[in-house]
């Protein structure tokens, strides 16, 4: 079997979020899931570079649209592996190959018949890039940027949308699964049930020129959103690339409902249009809200997941989304939710479950993966284990496979429950007592460690460093990597005296650091030192403040790092040469640094960046730009003086 899915393709007026995060890491899971069930996989995402939007926040950050897309563009690439996200693909529309498949579909329905000329006076809203309808406005404004629309009167393209209204509510009612949940296909029927207008699909050279040129007309740049919406067939080689119609034929995409209107009726009618079949299934979640608020720059609450996953973890973050928000409903973050879903559902429940299991196998059975009695001698408490986790894997496929992750994760943590119930039942520390129980208790562990083999592969597409922590631990490591769901299907699929590693705590549990903002945590440990400031209040110390190594430093060699668009290697002399990995490639030039007197924190523990080692850390200032941008400036000293010198 093949699976094709995407994400939308997002502007990059903005930096990456928590929305934009979890989109992505939901098609990131949803795509790893298909390859657990032996799926030929290629997941897409990608940057939506032209339009008005951009045009405008690159105008404002004092570059060129070219500049300020790649900047972000990168910006959203890099973040992605933070989050454990691997893209087969990412797309970007400036890119020449996708310039030309638009042209090439432009071109093809025009010679169809379905574009025309004409003039055109409609409500437009710039935030949407789009034209409004009467109906859609919430006291004369957008609903969505609480604006009212500009009239406009223009000569333009228009793409015969309306022509495929009655083939597309067709379509819909007879593919109940073409837009799920089920609130938003009843959405667009109730749109459908009035006449749709054309699409306008064309903007004028004079109002526009960050577009791509429309091939039968140079005086217009093509419209965002027909360019963009290309951009699913373009990542996968259309018109005639070899793999095409494998993937084609069974695409999904992944949206939240802002757009649903887009990807629910252009994008259908588009592609009947050029005679193509519609994708096979559009995914619509809802909205994440930041402490019950909209998340809005102006009001200070926008998440950043890269910030999140450095204070909790890559894996948490995950699993805290896909639990947390019933997928085609709104949600709220909070920091308090997050820990809480780490100490008690990830720390509490999984993570003591499977340390507690593996110290008792290791006690109780030499650290080898026991062996079961036969079948007959099992206890109606191992039956019910048994058929629970049966269950167990055929709620998980289906939610998975319905998008109701949440509900998966509910079924797996169900059987975590259960299982900590069936060690207090069996109290395999009773049974060490008393010989004659030898044989049972191995049945115990042994059921226990199978159990937690199955709940490790499940949990793989969700949290795939941690299942790979508790692989290792099982002694699976090996079989892990191309692990599917066939083979954890039934029973006794772990082998017996596999050896097992007891050591491995999956989730520290976190709490909350004292006391500035209450949004930080920090490990919870015995023995751990709190790193408090001086009068609790947020100030430190002199001598705090001393431990701090600052050097004067300067540059004497500086290249890109293979790989990277953001980080370049540094050798910087302060006194001795060292090299120092600094994400400073988007503002500096290499050989713009050669020669430069920079600050550098001196007593930092080296660590690894892209696989080099990185002594220390050059300073910078950070202006946040209006845009959500951010400007760095590298901090200097005002006058001669030589490498080496300390700052205080
Ligand atoms: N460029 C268009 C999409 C073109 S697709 C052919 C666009 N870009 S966007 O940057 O605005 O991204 C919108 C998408 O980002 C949403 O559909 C959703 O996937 C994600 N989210 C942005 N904010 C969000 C929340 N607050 N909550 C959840 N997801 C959100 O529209």
């Amino acid at each position: 079997m093949t699976t094709y899915v995407t994400t939308p393709i997002y502007y990059v007026n903005a930096l990456p979020h928590l929305g934009h995060a979890y989109t992505t890491i939901v098609t990131d899971v949803y795509s790893r899931f298909r390859r657990l069930c032996g799926d030929e996989v290629r997941f897409q995402t990608g940057t939506d570079e032209h339009g008005e939007k951009i045009a405008e926040a690159a105008a404002k950050a004092g570059e060129t649209p070219r500049q300020y897309a790649d900047r972000i563009a990168a910006a959203f690439a890099e973040t992605w592996p933070h989050l454990a996200i691997q893209p087969d693909h990412i797309i970007r529309t400036t890119d020449p190959v996708h310039v030309r498949t638009v042209q090439g579909i432009l071109q093809l329905v025009h010679d169809r018949g379905d574009i025309y000329f004409s003039e055109y006076e409609g409500l437009y809203c710039q935030g949407c890039e789009r034209f409004l309808t009467e109906k859609e406005l919430v006291e004369g404004n957008c609903p969505d940027h609480q604006a009212p629309p500009k009239l406009i009167n223009e000569q333009n393209y228009f793409f015969r949308m309306s022509n495929y209204q009655e083939w597309l509510i067709e379509h819909i009612h007879r593919n109940p699964e073409f837009i799920t949940p089920e609130r938003y296909r009843n959405e667009v029927l109730s749109f459908l049930s009035e006449p749709l207008e054309d699409l306008c699909i064309s903007r004028p050279t004079s109002r526009l020129t960050w577009g791509v040129p429309l091939p039968f007309d140079e005086k217009f740049v093509t419209y965002v959103w027909f360019d963009a919406l290309i951009n699913y067939l373009t990542g996968i080689g259309y018109p005639d690339g070899p793999d095409f119609p494998r993937y084609w034929a069974e695409a999904e995409h992944v949206i939240a409902k802002d757009i649903l209107k887009p990807h629910a009726i252009y994008w259908p009618t588009m592609l009947r249009a050029m005679g193509l079949a519609p994708f096979k299934r559009l995914h619509v979640h809802g909205y994440w809200n930041v402490d019950a608020t909209k998340m809005s720059k102006s009001l200070g609450n926008v998440i950043r997941p890269v910030e999140l996953v450095a204070t909790h973890g890559v894996d948490t973050v995950r699993y805290f989304v896909l639990r947390e928000m019933s997928f085609g409903l709104d949600a709220s973050f909070s920091s308090d939710a997050i820990l809480a879903r780490h100490n008690s559902d990830l720390a509490n429940d999984l993570g003591n479950l499977f340390s507690r299991s593996l110290t008792m196998i290791d006690k109780y059975a030499d650290g080898r993966m026991p062996v079961r009695e036969a079948e007959a001698a099992c206890t109606p408490d191992d039956q019910e284990l048994m058929s629970a986790m049966s269950a167990m894997m055929v709620q998980y496929r289906d939610n998975m496979d319905g998008f109701r992750f949440h509900r998966a994760l509910q079924a797996i943590w169900e059987v975590i429950g259960l299982l900590n119930r069936y060690i207090v039942n069996n109290a395999p520390w009773e049974l060490a007592k008393n010989p004659r129980q030898a044989e049972r208790l191995q049945t115990v562990l042994s059921f226990l460690g199978e159990a937690l083999w199955k709940i490790t592969v499940v949990l793989k597409p969700v949290m795939p460093e941690t299942a790979g922590k508790m692989a290792t631990a099982l002694g699976m490591s090996e079989s892990f990597v191309a692990v599917t769901i066939d083979d954890i299907s039934g029973w006794n699929r772990l082998p017996a005296g596999v050896v097992i590693d007891k050591g491995t705590q999956l989730f520290p549990r976190l709490e909350k650091k004292a006391p500035a903002d209450g949004t930080q945590v920090a490990p919870k440990g015995p023995g751990k030192k709190k790193e408090s400031p001086g009068d609790g209040a947020g100030l430190i110390t002199f001598d705090q403040f001393k431990t701090v190594e600052l050097r004067v430093g300067e540059i004497v060699a500086a290249e890109k790092v293979a790989k990277s668009e953001r980080l370049l290697k540094l050798t910087v002399k302060a006194p001795e040469e060292r090299t120092i990995v600094a994400g400073i490639a988007a503002q500096y030039s290499p050989e713009a640094l050669i020669g430069q007197r920079v600050i550098v924190a001196a007593n930092l523990k080296p660590a690894k960046l892209m696989g080099i080692l990185s002594h220390g850390m050059v300073l910078a200032a950070k202006e946040e730009q209006p845009d959500g941008t951010e400007k760095l400036v590298l901090a200097t000293v005002a006058g001669p003086i030589a490498p080496g010198s300390r700052v205080a």
